[in-house]
């Protein structure tokens, strides 16, 4: 039904290009008649003309038209144009006033396997309409600044039917819903299929009774508690930290087990990954828990920095992204161990952002040109995008941030925004200019920044220089608006002073500090204030004192991460192991008035992808075997060292009775296990089998097989735990991936081949291909093994995969993101399967987009 094949797979958007729609749609009506080979939907467009409009086109994609009409004619076939990209038309059958577009059309929900648009899993109807979904349900403006009142029914066969908004009548295969908020067409959902809820209610600051409800497949609604009451913490949260009522008289949650991502903030109607919202204590674990209820928070914080605000193009995607994402960690430290979740989300960004913004496929926060969206729900976009939240918080303080909310809010309610907006509620509630502090959003890359120090005559000086590397399409790198959060320390380990906020503008700056009777030790950017590299020449000795003494957690954390750095780096070129580390985490071990949690995060070691990085970063080609062995190396000596502390340790953190989730208990289970994994290079896995066999929570149960699998002493365990949980897809999951991240790194290929022929390996489910893969790319010096067979295995899996879900095949090429940090033999092997893949047939614009930027 097209009228000419015009692909758009190659067309460049650019945010320059932005030009506002020429309409304004006011409302729309959709029936959807549901059938998995052949649902009907009808769609009812009310539309203002703003401007003399040359044309209309409404975006729409694999659509079958069966009608088309305006204010109740049917168009001829000479009026209208339909093309890939949607139907368009023409100037001459518009109407000057209002009118009303009416259109059918028919797809087929159960041939979707792209999982965009309306999908069939398990026998249930589900829609992902983020970011351009919309288009492939009905012809629409799909953009969201077009926001419109939905008015939707639903006909078809199925006990549950659901859409956004309140719910108006109901009867045996029928509902219709309305949504009285103007929203965009990615904010829509529907869902129908043979559901069951877990309910509550929550009674919102202005007294009005919210109903609560999760509804999952039969079987699953023993283990929505966790995500129920995350929900009404979250809820409660948004109240007092941000003001922020709910405004529905209905809020649904559904779990899907086929989903391209975690979970969609739809309206009224958040749909997650089940992955994301089940919970029991023996199926999930301590980090599940608190994953779900940072996702539930995040969908649920959308409402009000995402809906009610939300974007004028995509190119603002971080807008409500990196503020949502900011908001649920916030929440998170709030609820649980504050500096323990500070050190987390930093271990993250480095490990995801940091190493996005190092390689080839660097992009600013705010892009400025791409060629398919879904290609930017990125570590950088989100995870960067809440640490200039941060760092904007940092500069006005405590209660400038919270008016410059207030602002947000009260100026841009039921508005479509961009990052100026958002900075100018900055400006205007604070008085500050934050121009250069834009450069965040718009320049890509980590800056480095470089202290050095001197003392004379009481006065202390901090010198600091600021450079950041060239990335993809941006050379120049004017300096940035850095706010470096600093504490001085005596050298008994008493604070000079409280921290503050030193503001760097320039590219190298000095900030000196009077009237100190000693020379200090600097505490350099307390609680990760900013997301750049320090780089600083510190004496093992002094890190050793930041260790032990630091009252920042934060930089008492990273004090030892340091140290851990420079011993792998030294021993990952073959050089001995220094003592420093050994000995200075003998102090922390014995501190027993430390969280549990935060020894934990102490006693793990960087991660080899990340030696991986700092070798690169000190201009030495990583060497994937030799860092795991020095990994290994570096462990098994500090179990040597350390045997006796980290065996009480062990027995101390026991916790008896029944498992909570709680962030206590679950800090004491993650310090057990750490020192049990230590211990496992040279307990012969005997702690770990004992563990494995007395486990009553998949926190003790997956950790031990973890380790189990490390030695290499896994028989009988991974086929156990096979039996008893191969009924339980979510479970399933991770013994997919723990095997493959966790075994020696020489056979981790041929396990990834064994397994990928499982019949278990069901691999059009994103979660258990995604196991499979991320489990194998963890494994880095399998992964990287030097023959190239890891690289082709995932090649060949990619390749396999993007004609069925491109969507999920572009995510995972990132596993090669890397590739210019290795050796010429790796190097030339990835770009080959990179090429390769570039080369395969009809591949889709995501991978081909990210093979590009790839090999560029
Ligand atoms: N807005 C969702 C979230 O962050 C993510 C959805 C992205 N989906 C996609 N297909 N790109 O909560
Ligand atoms: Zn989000």
């Amino acid at each position: 039904m097209t009228d000419d094949v015009t692909t758009q797979d190659t067309v460049t958007k650019r945010l320059d290009e932005y030009r506002p729609f020429p309409f304004e749609l006011e409302t729309v009506h959709l029936d959807f008649r549901l059938d998995p080979k052949r649902t009907e939907v009808r769609a009812r467009m009310a539309f203002i003309p703003k401007q003399p409009a040359a044309s209309l086109h409404l975006d729409g994609e694999e659509l079958e038209l069966v009608s088309v009409a305006i204010d109740g004619r049917n168009l001829l076939r000479d009026e209208y144009r339909v093309s890939v990209t949607g139907l368009t038309i023409h100037a001459a059958s518009l109407p000057e006033q209002p009118f009303t577009i009416e259109t059918v059309v028919r797809i087929v929900p159960e041939a979707n396997t792209a999982l965009e648009g309306l999908y069939m899993s398990n026998g249930m109807y589900c829609t992902q309409c983020e970011a351009e979904g919309f288009r492939k349900i009905t012809y629409y403006p799909d953009r969201p600044d077009v926001m419109a009142k939905f008015h939707v029914t639903i006909a078809g066969d199925a006990p549950v039917l659901l859409s956004n908004g309140d719910l108006v009548t109901q009867k045996p295969g029928y509902a219709e819903w309305s949504d009285p908020w103007p929203k965009p067409a990615y904010l829509f959902a529907l869902v129908a299929g043979d559901l069951v809820a877990h309910s509550g209610t929550f009674t919102t600051m202005s007294g009005r009774e919210v109903a609560l409800n999760i509804w999952v497949r039969k079987g699953d609604e023993d283990r929505c508690d966790f995500a129920l009451e995350a929900l009404k913490r979250s809820m409660k949260w948004d109240e007092e930290v941000y003001g922020r009522e709910y405004d529905l008289d209905i809020f649904n949650i559904v779990a899907v087990d086929d989903f391209n991502m975690g979970a969609m903030e739809n309206k009224g109607l958040n749909i997650f990954n089940s992955k994301w919202v089940l919970a029991s204590p023996e199926t999930a674990t301590d980090a599940d828990y608190e994953r779900i209820e940072g996702i539930i928070a995040h969908e649920y914080f959308h409402n009000w920095t995402g809906n009610r605000i939300t974007c004028r193009d995509w190119f603002q995607l971080c807008l409500k992204e990196g503020l949502t994402v900011y908001r649920d960690q916030c929440f998170t430290r709030d609820t649980r161990l504050g500096p323990v979740k500070r050190i987390d989300d930093v271990i993250m960004l480095r490990a995801r952002q940091f190493r996005e913004d190092r390689g080839p496929l660097a992009h600013p926060p705010r892009p400025d040109h791409y060629k398919e969206i879904n290609n930017f729900y990125t570590a950088t976009v989100y995870e960067k995008g809440a640490e200039i939240v941060g760092m904007l918080r940092t500069l006005v303080g405590e209660e400038g941030y919270r008016a410059a909310l207030d602002l947000y809010f009260e100026r841009h309610d039921g508005q479509a925004c961009t990052i100026e907006d958002w900075l100018k509620v900055f400006e205007d509630s604070s008085g500050r200019n934050l121009s250069q502090f834009k450069r965040w959003y718009t320049d890509a890359g980590t800056p480095v920044l470089r202290v050095s120090d001197t003392y004379h005559d009481g006065v202390y000086t901090l010198r600091f220089e600021q450079v950041t590397q060239p990335t993809p399409g941006q050379a120049q790198k004017p300096p940035r608006h850095i706010p470096i959060t600093v504490g001085l320390l005596t050298p008994d380990g008493r604070e000079h002073a409280p921290s503050q906020v030193l503001e760097m503008t320039e590219a190298t700056q000095d900030f000196t500090f009077e009237n100190l009777p000693q020379k200090p030790v600097a505490s350099i950017l307390r609680g990760f204030s900013a997301p750049v590299s320090l780089e600083r020449n510190v004496a093992p000795d002094e890190l050793a004192f930041l260790l032990a003494h630091d009252t920042d957690p934060f930089n008492r954390w990273e004090a030892g991460r340091q140290l851990a750095q420079d011993a792998l780096v030294e021993m990952a070129q073959g050089k001995p192991a220094q003592p420093d580390y050994a000995v200075a985490l003998g102090k922390l071990i014995a501190d027993e008035s430390a969280e549990p949690a935060f020894r934990a995060l102490c006693l793990q070691l960087p991660s080899e992808d990340g030696i991986a990085q700092t070798l690169h970063d000190r201009g030495i080609t990583p060497d994937p075997d030799a860092i795991h062995a020095a990994r290994e190396a570096l462990a098994t000596g500090l179990a040597q060292t350390h045997q006796t502390a980290l065996g009480d340790i062990y027995d101390a953190m026991a916790v008896p009775g029944p498992y909570s989730p709680d962030p206590r208990p679950a800090g004491q289970r993650a310090l057990r296990l750490a020192a049990a994994g230590l211990l496992n290079r040279i307990d012969g896995g005997q702690r770990a089998q004992t563990l494995f066999e007395s486990a009553t929570n998949m926190t003790e149960s997956l950790g031990a097989l973890s380790l189990l699998v490390q030695a290499g002493i896994d028989d009988g365990a991974l086929s156990a735990f096979r039996e008893r949980w191969k009924a339980d897809r979510l479970v399933m999951d991770k013994w997919f991936i723990t095997q493959l991240a966790a075994c020696p790194p020489e056979i981790a290929v041929e396990r990834a081949e064994e397994l990928s022929d499982d019949p278990l390996f069901t691999w059009k489910t994103p979660n258990r291909f995604r196991a499979l893969m991320a489990g194998l790319s963890a494994n880095h010096a399998g992964f990287h093994r030097k023959d190239g067979a890891g690289y082709r295995f995932y090649a060949d899996w990619l390749i396999r995969l993007d004609p069925v879900n491109p969507q999920v095949a572009a995510r995972m090429s990132t596993a090669f993101e890397t590739w210019k940090r290795y050796d010429a033999e790796r190097q030339a092997l990835m770009r080959s399967e990179l090429e390769r893949i570039s080369a395969s047939d009809g591949l889709s614009r995501d991978l081909s987009e990210m093979t590009t930027r790839l090999l560029a």
